[in-house]
């Protein structure tokens, strides 16, 4: 067992920043490379450097620009001097990256999803490094940007283009209202608190200790967690970045084309159906309310609350237990033996990507960039992509919807999945026999997001 580290706390000096905070500037963009050899790797980083932010605070005044780095393992393996054989420290997922069996066995990236189609991330477009740049106005970010794509160009990287608008980057649309998703719910609302208990307290899935790498609170991890490897990786965390191109045609014909019937059986209005059945997919209604604190109606009062517990609503009759919150964080709901009690949580950041679709027309390539934070990326990132593609985390969950999916991002694709999709109300069941595909993978890469002293070491 290793030791359990708990007076040390971190540096936030050493941390980037974005693991202890969301940034909440208007703008950003997300920038994806291929190294070519490790003096340009090196001098790409050497030269981005001066704008990487870390954890500490910025005090009264947001910086204008600023920038965060995240390394996949090739990454690693092509800018620092660490051999095979410490590179074998690093967890398998990291090492082989999402597209690989283990990996994909929660992913499920089937049908329209495959890897084989994605725009970065799969063996003839491997990433090597991202780039997560902020800034607070359109200027700032058009700064940011070219730093960036200038030091990528006279450092012979391969920067990758993964949609066809003006700039063919992954550029935040300042457009939709800010913080919501293209299907129309406001986003951000709930993150992990993350504390730092003294003692360690192993329940705490909040723990910093549980995203951080180098205060492990068992063996497992968060790691590596010794050796050269553990030594670059420290103050590191790992993110699943995850480009997801999201349907909205498809999302909206689907509450229609359902709203009449349904309305029936509820006894309510199609406009109110529409809107009731948008919540019970996700958990919370469009303006952010939790079906636990408002299970009628969304209200103003709960739209940022993030306090409630699954542990009376044990028949799904408020909330779903395939609703996409209940599944991403199914809090003190009764788990499977099976299962990590209490369930792993993850840090979210991203933003939303591409124009809404206009009052004539649909096209168009919109989604959301995903950034998924965590200490594992098997034991948080995947095991809760697991659960989205097939929902048999939990016990209360009847027998027969135990093959069911998240309601919003699952892969309908799957073999063996179970598309319907059960709403249960006081007068009965509603059931869906099947959900359509709402949303598909264009592009993954695993990235460590190194400490600012493992940067630094890169550049030098
Ligand atoms: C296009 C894809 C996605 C959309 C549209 C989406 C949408 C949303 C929305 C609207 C919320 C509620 C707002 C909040 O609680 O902050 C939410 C929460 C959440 N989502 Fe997603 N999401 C997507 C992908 C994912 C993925 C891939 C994961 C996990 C791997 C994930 C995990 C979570 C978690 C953990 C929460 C917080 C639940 C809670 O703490 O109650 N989401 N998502």
């Amino acid at each position: 067992m290793a030791t359990i580290n708990s007076t040390a706390q971190p540096d936030k000096s050493n941390i980037q920043g974005m693991i202890l905070r969301g940034f909440t500037h208007p703008y950003s963009c997300h920038m994806i490379f291929k190294f070519n050899n490790k003096a340009g790797a090196k001098s790409f980083i050497k030269a981005i450097l001066p704008y990487v932010q870390s954890a500490e605070s910025w005090g009264d005044e947001k910086p204008d620009l600023m920038l965060n780095i995240g390394l996949t393992y090739t990454g690693i393996a092509t800018v620092s001097n660490l051999t095979k054989a410490q590179l074998n420290f690093f967890p398998s997922p990291f090492q082989k990256g999402p597209t690989s069996g283990g990996s994909q066995q929660s992913l499920n990236d089937y049908g329209p999803s495959d890897p084989s189609g994605w725009a970065f991330g799969n063996s003839t477009n491997q990433v090597d490094c991202v780039v997560h740049s902020y800034a607070m106005n359109p200027a700032a970010l058009k700064q940011v940007v070219s730093l960036v794509s200038d030091a990528g160009k006279s450092s012979g990287l391969t920067e990758f283009f993964p949609i066809d608008n003006g700039t063919k980057r992954l550029e935040e649309y300042a457009l939709i209202p800010r913080y919501s998703v293209h299907f129309g719910y406001l986003d951000g609302i709930d993150q992990p608190e993350l504390g730092w208990s003294d003692p360690p307290d192993p329940l705490d899935n909040n723990d910093l200790r549980n995203f951080l790498i180098g205060y492990p609170l068992s063996s497992s991890g968060p790691g590596p967690i010794s050796g050269e490897a553990g030594a670059f990786a420290k103050d590191g965390c790992y993110n699943a970045f995850r480009m997801l191109y999201q349907d909205v045609e498809t999302f909206d014909k689907f509450l229609t084309d359902n709203a009449d019937q349904i309305a029936k059986e509820i006894g309510n209005t199609p406009e109110y159906t529409k809107e009731w059945l948008a919540a019970k997919l996700n958990g919370r209604w469009r303006n952010g309310s939790p079906l636990e604190l408002s299970p009628d109606n969304p209200d103003p009062k709960t739209s940022q609350a993030t306090k409630f517990s699954y542990a009376n609503d044990t028949t799904g009759m408020k909330c779903p237990f395939a609703a996409h919150t209940r599944v991403g964080n199914p809090r003190d709901e009764e788990m499977a033996s099976s299962e990590p009690v209490p369930p792993p949580r993850l840090i979210r950041r991203g933003m939303a990507y591409g124009a809404p679709p206009t009052i004539k027309s649909y096209e168009g390539e919109r989604g959301l960039i995903g950034l998924f934070l965590c200490g594992s990326l098997s034991g948080q990132f995947e095991l809760l992509y697991s659960w989205i593609n097939t929902t048999n985390f939990s016990d209360l969950i009847p027998i027969g919807q135990q093959q069911g999916q998240d309601g919003l991002i699952a892969n309908r694709s799957l073999p063996g999945a179970d598309n319907s999709y059960t709403i249960p109300t006081e007068k009965g069941a509603v059931k869906i026999t099947s959900l359509p595909q709402f949303v598909v993978t264009r592009g993954t890469a695993y990235c460590l997001l190194p400490s600012l002293s493992t940067l630094k070491s890169i550049a030098e």
